[in-house]
């Protein structure tokens, strides 16, 4: 790990790193399962292919990329958290109990923005909602485009704007929650909808060093339990305080009524886009 100071993304890492917050994990990685093939698809991923996930988090989408490659090539899966990073290899190793080799899988803890992944060159950088946490996005793509060799491709989906994610339910608790600060100066804002404008992220890609920016929006709905996406867990680690629970809950009651089919299960619409480029 080369990090650049402890300091980058300090934020976004303390979060990433939080045992409350890797605990409630599994629960939430449900909502963007079905992101998974529509990402790959994408990608045309090869057999015998080298590939970079970057924010693999609890590293479901590298495992599956790694039966696209497999038996010949590679997936290393690159994040910031130390106990996601442990979920991922644990699963990567329950993977390879079955009857598909994944040797091919592995995982590094790094901070994609600055460090260097060992692996490099690869012929891909996938990410699945991994690259809207960099306080400074050209610098981690550029750091990026450094790990692909020349012709690479990139291929990333991350989420169109909150307003077209009205599941995005922290807007109904923003009078229980402490306002996010500004960032520093001379630092970007990280974030679920930080690359929903397309203009500036296709300007950030280009700015990295990054050409062929294509760019597909995508719309759909999941049916899940509504405990995928919020719960009291979830609103605790937010900061919601115990004396305003009560308020909080019937807030997001209110909130996710629109969504809910019957008692279990609710439909949420989606609006995600995936960006494609080459080095
Ligand atoms: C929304 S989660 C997505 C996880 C996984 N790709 C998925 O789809 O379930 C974002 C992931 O990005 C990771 N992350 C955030 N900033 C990062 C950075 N600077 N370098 C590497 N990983 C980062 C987080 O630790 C987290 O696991």
């Amino acid at each position: 790990m080369t990090g650049e100071t402890a300091e980058t993304n300090a934020a976004e890492r303390r979060r990433w790193n939080d045992e409350r917050w890797t605990a409630l994990w599994p629960k939430r990685e449900r909502f963007t399962n079905a992101v998974t093939p529509r990402l790959l698809d994408a990608l045309a991923l090869a057999p015998g292919e080298r590939v970079l996930d970057i924010g693999c988090g609890g590293g479901m989408a590298s495992i599956e990329a790694g039966r696209r490659v497999s038996p010949e090539g590679a997936v290393v899966g690159a994040d910031l958290s130390t106990p996601l990073v442990e979920l991922a290899r644990r699963r990567a190793h329950e993977a390879s109990a079955g009857n598909i080799s994944f040797q091919v899988v592995s995982f590094q803890v790094v901070d994609m923005q600055h460090d260097q992944v060992p692996g490099a060159p690869f012929d891909v950088a996938m990410s699945q909602f991994g690259v809207m946490f960099f306080d400074e996005p050209v610098t981690a793509f550029a750091n990026i485009a450094r790990h692909l060799r020349r012709g690479g491709r990139v291929g990333f989906a991350c989420w169109q704007s909150a307003e077209r994610n009205p599941w995005f339910f922290a807007l109904a608790l923003a009078r229980f929650l402490q306002p996010v600060p500004p960032p520093a100066e001379g630092k970007s804002p990280t974030g679920p909808f930080a690359l929903a404008d397309p203009e500036r992220t296709a300007r950030i890609l280009r700015d990295a060093g990054f050409s062929d920016i294509r760019r597909t929006a995508i719309e759909f709905t999941v049916d899940l339990p509504e405990d995928a996406l919020v719960d009291d867990d979830q609103l605790a680690f937010m900061g919601v305080a115990d004396s305003d629970m009560t308020d909080a809950r019937r807030a997001i009651d209110e909130h996710m009524a629109r969504f809910r089919l019957g008692t279990d299960v609710s439909r949420f619409p989606l609006a995600i886009q995936i960006f494609e480029a080459r080095r």
